[in-house]
């Protein structure tokens, strides 16, 4: 019995060696576990999204499983499922378009795993199925793209500007809150006239398809091209110049988002207004999720800070875009 109680003891005593060796051995634990469905690489603003958001995990300890679902709804919520699964902290993501999401997002709901939107948001049938959208006040941005439009029609002394609009992505939140911030603004002035609104998906191949339509049926007609993001205007921008009209004085050009490629060709007066809508939501989103870890409210919607630039200004001084 004593020899049984010994072996008892010295097996005790190795455990509660080995136990106390671990700490030591062990890597320190992560904030938090995040997973993060972004929507796919369709622009510069997405790189620089997806770049930031990777940096700033770094930068604030957070492990990310980042997933990029390729500009498709279905490789997101396989992401989503796989994160649920996975039983990461928090689950963020950028939903492509804004209906579809009640079913996988009562799965994370029910997993207990809170849910924060990035950049775009969504429609729910239930207010609870996600805690916080962090993202562009994407209506501000049309009216701002607007208020420059009808500044620029005073100073020419304009009665009449006829406009083509490029959208982006249908039923995505920047392209339905673009289109209304941009058209309720100038719903009473009679001197704005919309010719068509061609859907261009964000992307720059559809940005030069959609202007080479455009140009065929309407021509010298357009004084005014509204393109809801940079991408989009850069495929447009060599077609308006093989047509042979120059951009920035034939057409009056107006973009959104404010990359770098883009400033550049606003400081050459190719375009005329760039609305800023910034990639830089990282800070925001680990900030956001360590809170929501830590059961700490949070605010239901984050907007960061934009602004619109145009010609009017000194662009020599804007620090380098960094997307
Ligand atoms: O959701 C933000 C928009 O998505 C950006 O304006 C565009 O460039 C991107 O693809």
């Amino acid at each position: 019995m004593k020899a049984k109680l010994r072996v008892v003891a010295v097996l005790l005593l190795c455990c509660a060696f080995l136990c106390g060796c671990q700490p030591k051995q062990q890597a320190a634990e992560p904030a938090l576990v995040l997973g993060f469905s972004q929507l796919g690489s369709e622009s510069s603003f997405r790189i620089g999204n997806t770049k930031d958001i990777e940096e700033k995990a770094k930068a604030y300890g957070v492990s990310l499983m980042m997933d990029n679902a390729n500009q498709k709804q279905e490789n997101q919520i396989n992401a989503i499922r796989r994160f649920i699964a996975y039983r990461v902290d928090v689950i963020a993501f950028s939903p492509i378009v804004e209906e579809g999401w009640d079913n996988v997002l009562t799965e994370a709901k029910q997993a207990g795993i809170p849910v924060i939107l990035v950049d775009r948001t969504v429609k729910t049938s239930d207010d609870s199925l996600y805690i916080s959208q962090i993202g562009a006040d994407f209506y501000r941005e049309g009216v701002m793209a607007a208020e420059y439009l009808t500044k620029k029609a005073d100073e020419l002394g304009k009665d009449k500007l006829r406009i083509v609009e490029i959208t982006g992505t249908e039923n995505s939140t920047p392209m339905k809150q673009r289109h209304e911030g941009f058209w309720d603004t100038v719903a009473n002035d009679s001197r704005m006239e919309l010719l068509e609104s061609v859907n261009g998906d964000f992307l720059r191949s559809r940005g030069a398809e959609c202007i080479r339509y455009l140009l065929e049926k309407y021509g010298n007609q357009i004084d005014v091209i509204f393109s809801h993001n940079d991408e989009m205007t850069l495929g447009a921008l060599p077609e308006i110049e093989q047509a042979g009209y120059t951009p920035g004085q034939d057409m009056i050009l107006i973009s959104i988002d404010g990359g770098q490629e883009a400033i550049d060709l606003l400081k050459e007066g190719k375009i005329n207004c760039i609305v800023e809508c910034t990639p830089m939501l990282g800070s925001l989103l680990m900030e956001t999720a360590q809170a929501v870890k830590e059961g700490k409210p949070v605010n239901r919607v984050i907007h960061p800070v934009e602004r619109a630039f145009s010609s009017d200004e000194d662009l020599s001084v804007l620090p380098p875009r960094g997307y």
